[in-house]
């Protein structure tokens, strides 16, 4: 018998550059900084699509006829009211905990409330997605207002999801420029490959469980700071830097440290994120129209002195440098920013999911082992 013709099976650490799926979903050329929708450029669709018609685009693989469109906002714009015990629930959480925890909570628990999740029925299917991307943003406007004590402001069939999302954070309908620049955000964050959210999705969803829990799962993945939590912590630091006189100092304590600066490095990009291209144009058109930001300086001189020195490893700014500076100048909360990728990925999530059930095979990789074998068992008397 020869041992010499099995070769040892090898290890690839984060699966990186590892085919998992085949899908026509999205399609990035990382050295090119190239991403595109089913086909489309993402600089196009942040230019002349919107976040609902881009949902259809993920969901459906073409462009909505104007029928097909306004029968699409107007199930979205119904699908966005939650039963009275939903809200409750809300309340009932703990008001200090992450809007991430409470999001992922509170999918899974949408979930419950619907009895049309068969995943072999097409109307279920279709239904269940619209849910999804209809609620999510409501859940986490209305945890918001009820963690803080206020009244939960119910939603505005009239208003499209970033301005209605918008609005029922401050009871207020904001203007069209605001919701204008929330929307082209959403748009940007929908889908990404796959990233480790969306191969969670996949992962849950190759075991035929129902979309709400791909989603609530693929929430989870999204929550670390590795990941869709980037955009949080980019704020901090840059608040927590100051000014540009002290960035610096700052960099290079920190990569002395051999610590991560947020915002920057990507497993695919090997130059500057195209997404983070569009949202710092988007900075400054928001900055021209309500005033700067002083923190906008830092962040530029930030990306200055971390590509001056990790620019040549192909580390630039990723899609969660300038979309914190965003939010923030639009009025949202530092924790919410990944609550507010969350609303937009979960159409990806969805988009995913569909795929993944055409000729689904369950995700079942193999390890290397690398413990004992045959151990003797010593009885507890006599260890
Ligand atoms: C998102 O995958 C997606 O598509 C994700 C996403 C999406 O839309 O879904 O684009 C959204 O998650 C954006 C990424 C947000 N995360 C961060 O901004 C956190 C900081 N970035 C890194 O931790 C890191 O760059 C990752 C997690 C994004 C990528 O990790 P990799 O590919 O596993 O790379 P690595 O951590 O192994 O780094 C390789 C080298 C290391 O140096 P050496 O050990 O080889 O000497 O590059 C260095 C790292 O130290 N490096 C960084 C760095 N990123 C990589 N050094 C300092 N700061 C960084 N940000």
């Amino acid at each position: 018998m020869s041992d010499t013709l099995v070769p040892a099976p090898k290890l690839v650490a984060g699966l990186a550059d590892v085919p998992v799926v085949a899908s026509s979903v999205s399609y990035i050329d990382g050295n090119k900084g190239i991403l595109e929708y089913r086909g489309f450029p993402i600089e196009t669709l942040a230019a002349r699509s919107t976040f609902e018609e881009t949902c259809w685009l993920l969901l459906y693989g073409k462009l909505p006829t104007r029928a097909e469109f306004d029968g699409f906002k107007k199930r979205l714009a119904e699908q966005r009211e939650l039963p009275a015990r939903m809200i409750d629930m809300l309340r009932a959480l703990p008001g200090a905990g992450h809007p991430m925890h409470a999001l992922q909570a509170s999918i899974s628990a949408l979930g419950m409330f619907s009895r049309k999740k068969d995943i072999h029925n097409p109307d279920d299917v279709q239904d269940a997605c619209l849910r999804i991307i209809a609620a999510t943003p409501v859940l986490v406007a209305a945890f918001d207002r009820l963690r803080s004590g206020k009244d939960y402001v119910a939603p505005d069939p009239t208003l499209d999801t970033a301005a209605n999302f918008l609005y029922m954070l401050t009871g207020a309908k904001p203007d069209d420029f605001a919701a204008r620049v929330l929307d082209v955000a959403l748009v940007l964050h929908a889908e990404h490959t796959m990233n480790a959210s969306t191969f969670a999705a996949r992962v849950v969803a190759s075991t035929e469980a129902d979309p709400y829990t791909v989603c609530s799962s693929a929430v989870g993945a999204l929550t670390g700071p590795l990941h869709g939590g980037a955009n949080e912590r980019v704020l901090e630091v840059l608040k927590d830097i100051g000014s540009p006189d002290k960035v610096e100092p700052w960099v290079e304590a920190q990569l002395k440290a051999k610590g991560k600066v947020m915002g920057f490095g990507h497993r695919v990009y090997k130059v500057k994120d195209p997404r983070a291209l569009i949202l710092q144009d988007l900075a400054k058109k928001l900055f021209e129209r309500l005033g700067s930001t002083p923190i906008y300086d830092v962040a530029v001189e930030l990306e200055r002195q971390v590509e001056k020195r990790l620019g040549q490893r192909g580390i630039y700014p990723n899609v969660d440098f300038f979309s914190g500076i965003v939010y923030a100048k639009l009025g949202i909360a530092t924790d919410l920013f990944t609550p507010v990728f969350a609303i937009s990925r979960v159409a990806g999530y969805c988009a995913h999911w569909m795929e993944q059930m055409v000729g689904n095979k369950i995700f079942r990789p193999d390890q290397i082992y690398t413990g004992g074998h045959q151990r003797e068992y010593v009885d507890i008397s006599l260890r």
